[in-house]
């Protein structure tokens, strides 16, 4: 299948400052990523050391034919401890945006990927209501001093993944959640204490949840009310949810949770953030195996799930629809460009059947540190040397960025 894209339709690919820029010390993930019973593969430590090098890789993306670039700011750089504000930390993000803009760049900023300062983990994290407060302030302070440079703005990463981990968390142990007892060394570490320790990513879905949803809303109007015009949105974890017979009841408690719930705040925002890498199948007792060809994460290979995920938020939450993330992790970089021409088609029939799809934005431009699992499975459109630095852009780089250029699918 091949078609042309609307004019304006946005070319991006994105990256998390934690995944890519190195030394995120003040960050919770790193006190865990570092300790010796950590449940991460290995530590971020320098990452791909786009602190230093965001120029050369702006203009790497720029160079390939893309037009925007999703990254996000650190909150724990940025507010390392609660209430100082770092100016320094803020200009290095002023100068990132500025380099963009300068690239003919578009800056797609998000203001949380995951990783919380440490003193807001060791604090209930998102678990605690307080955090609505603290995130909004943040935005304030953070937005006020990037607002002449924004593009877009995306509020929180995934604001539904919590929900989505616990639940998976739930089903493989069979109980309700209950904190890694792990967690109490990693609170000593830091002064904390078990119960109130509470990472992004390990934390109690059902108690974020509401707070996560309250601190989006507060902070899209902080955001909105800062002078500048950028649009607002928050990015969602879509899979797609399929159900075998009589899988159906299951499958839609899910879904609601998981999506739905999110999918209704967001009714009225300037767009909803799409990210998809999969389709999950349920059965009557609960998730189905994947069938078929996997990728480097254990899920099904499935790239027309991104039109399914994309045609269900349009519908529920009645807003211009932003595809912030989609990609494969992948050895096999054939499978990549397979994989995103298949996804790709999916958002020409959602646009030819009238969906406002604004944009597709790529993940990841680097192979950076995908979280738990460590440096290996490989997302990036470019390669980076692990031990020089080296960026080398794959032939999914310059097939996309092809693609972007013409607009077209050919
Ligand atoms: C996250 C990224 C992550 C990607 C691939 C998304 O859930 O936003 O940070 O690297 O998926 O797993």
């Amino acid at each position: 299948m091949s078609g042309r894209f609307p004019d304006k339709f946005l070319w991006g690919t994105a990256t998390a400052a934690h995944q890519v820029e190195g030394g995120n010390t003040a960050s919770d993930l790193w006190l865990m990523e570092m300790a010796p019973d950590s449940p991460f593969a290995e530590p971020s430590g320098d990452a791909c050391d786009q602190y230093h090098r965001y120029r050369d890789d702006i203009a790497l993306l720029a160079g390939l034919g893309f037009k925007a670039y999703r990254f996000s700011i650190e909150w724990a750089r940025i507010e390392p401890e609660e209430g100082f504000f770092s100016k320094a930390a803020l200009d290095h993000y002023r100068r990132i945006a500025a380099a963009c803009l300068e690239a003919n760049v578009m800056p797609i900023v998000t203001f949380h990927h995951f990783t919380n300062p440490l003193w807001l983990t060791k604090d209930g994290g998102w678990e605690n209501a307080k955090s609505i407060d603290r995130f909004a302030r943040f935005c304030e302070r953070a937005g006020a001093a990037l607002a002449d440079l924004i593009a877009i703005a995306c509020t929180i990463n995934e604001a539904n993944i919590p929900m989505l981990v616990t639940l998976q968390r739930e089903a493989q142990a069979g109980r309700p959640y209950a904190r890694p007892r792990a967690f109490g060394a990693l609170a000593q570490r830091c002064g904390g204490t078990v119960e109130r320790f509470a990472p992004y990513l390990h934390c109690d879905g059902r108690l974020a949840s509401p707070n996560l949803i309250a601190a989006h809303r507060k902070s899209y109007d902080v955001l909105k009310g800062l002078g500048g015009d950028f649009p607002v949105g928050v990015t969602l974890a879509l899979q797609e949810f399929k159900a075998t017979p009589g899988g159906e009841a299951v499958r839609d408690m899910a879904y609601q949770l998981i999506n739905g719930q999110f999918l209704e705040a967001c009714k009225g925002d300037d767009f909803v953030g799409v990210q998809t890498y999969t389709t999950i199948e349920f059965g009557p007792e609960g998730v189905l195996p994947p069938k078929g060809e996997t990728t480097q994460m254990g899920y099904a290979f499935a790239p027309e799930a991104l039109e399914a995920t994309i045609r269900d938020a349009a519908e529920v939450a009645r807003a211009p629809i932003l595809v912030t993330e989609n990609g494969i992790g992948t050895q096999d970089d054939a499978r990549r460009v397979e994989f995103t021409r298949r996804a790709l088609e999916g958002v020409l029939r959602c646009l030819a059947d009238g969906i406002d799809v604004r944009g597709y934005v790529h993940w990841s431009l680097l192979d950076n540190f995908e979280w738990l699992e460590g440096y290996r499975p490989k997302f990036g459109l470019v390669e980076v040397d692990r031990a020089t630095q080296a960026r080398r852009p794959k032939p999914s780089a310059y097939w996309l960025g092809r693609i972007a250029k013409a607009n077209a699918l050919s």
